[in-house]
């Protein structure tokens, strides 16, 4: 049995989807932080949750963990609870360490005392700070330059670590700037959809020149069951991303051709964001087979769609601009 944390969020759902399409059976852990466990299905995996398992538990509680791990009998772990949000993590450090970093330490410790067959940890461009080159590889130094960025450093290198010391089969894949269906946080794809439909313009802050390594959930999804379930992943890490750069504007850009009515405006830099670029993906798709399938247009197409036929109903979206996909 697989055991997803943070499972019932947006991209660890998409875990579970891609595992149960595998035949895998899947136990999700999560604590529920983003509303109730039946709402959550509703948004999030109305197609196989009823294949699901559902523990309700928190990653910090380490005899929690334990008993769970032993009384489903898991063998793999992918790990994906955390603090995910910038916003959030930055008020709330304490918090953000504690789940982060203790609570992936609880989870690789449980695991190595019941002898895991396989832990695969979702880390992040943030722990690779400005780039310093791009696109950035595996290798590029690791040099957070915020909280979330740090417990996730922390986290990625505790796992590298366990398969050093003590021979657990852990991988570790880097994503980065993610977006498609499920997402509930106002990253900038949500936020410039949900502008879009409701007719308040999608601000471009000093243009909107800021680029990104955009990564569809579902490719993301499945660079992760790619890394559990290859022979040659242990002990590495793995940049998992849509492997090409785009501006903020272009993704502006591509949510306006499919809300014509949407409008875009230009306003002031707030503040300066951390240089990144593209993430080099040669080694995923090297080692663990790793392809990419959907391009920035298809993914922001279907995630245009989900937000306009799903998330607004739910929501009780007022959708203003109704989208066009001819
Ligand atoms: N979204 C992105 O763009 C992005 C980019 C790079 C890496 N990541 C990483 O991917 C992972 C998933 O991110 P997401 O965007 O799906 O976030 P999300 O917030 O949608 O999902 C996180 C899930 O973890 C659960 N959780 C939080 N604290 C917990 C705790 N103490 N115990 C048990 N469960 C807990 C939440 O209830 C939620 O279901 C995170 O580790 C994040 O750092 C995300």
């Amino acid at each position: 049995m697989v055991l997803v944390t943070g499972g019932l969020g947006f991209i660890g759902s998409h875990v579970c989807r891609e595992l149960v399409a595998q035949g895998e059976r899947v136990v999700v852990f999560d604590n529920f932080i983003q509303g109730n466990l039946e709402f959550l299905k509703k948004v999030r995996m109305p197609d196989i949750c009823d294949k699901i398992e559902f523990v309700s538990g928190d990653i910090t509680d380490f005899a929690f963990v334990f008993e769970t791990l032993k009384e489903y009998d898991i063998k793999k772990i992918i790990h994906t609870a955390a603090i995910t949000f910038i916003p959030t993590a930055i008020k709330k450090p304490s918090l953000t360490f504690n789940v982060n970093t203790v609570g992936s330490f609880n989870l690789l410790e449980a695991s190595r005392i019941l002898d895991m067959d396989k832990f695969v940890y979702i880390s992040t461009a943030s722990t690779y700070g400005d780039f310093q080159y791009s696109p950035a590889d595996e290798k590029h130094p690791l040099n957070p330059k915020d909280v979330y960025g740090a417990t996730k450093v922390a986290a990625d290198r505790l796992a590298c670590s366990y398969f050093h010391t003590y021979g657990l089969s852990a991988s570790i894949v880097r994503t980065s700037a993610v977006y498609g269906p499920g997402d509930l946080e106002r990253r900038a794809a949500k936020a410039f959809i949900e502008n879009a439909l409701q007719g308040i313009p999608m601000r471009l802050e000093g243009g909107g020149l800021q680029m990104r390594d955009f990564s569809y959930v579902k490719d993301v999804a499945s660079g992760m069951v790619l890394a559990l379930n290859s022979s040659k992943s242990a002990g590495e890490a793995f940049n998992v991303t849509g492997g090409s750069e785009y501006s903020v504007k272009n993704l502006a850009e591509t949510i306006h051709k499919y809300i014509p009515g949407s409008k875009i405006e230009v306003t002031d830099a707030r503040k300066v964001d951390a240089k990144r670029g593209m993430l080099d993906i040669s080694k995923a798709k090297r080692v663990l087979g790793y392809e990419p399938k959907y391009s920035f247009d298809a993914g922001i197409r279907e995630y245009v769609r989900w937000m306009a036929e799903v998330y607004a109903p739910l929501f009780g979206l007022k959708v203003k601009n109704q989208p066009v996909f001819d």
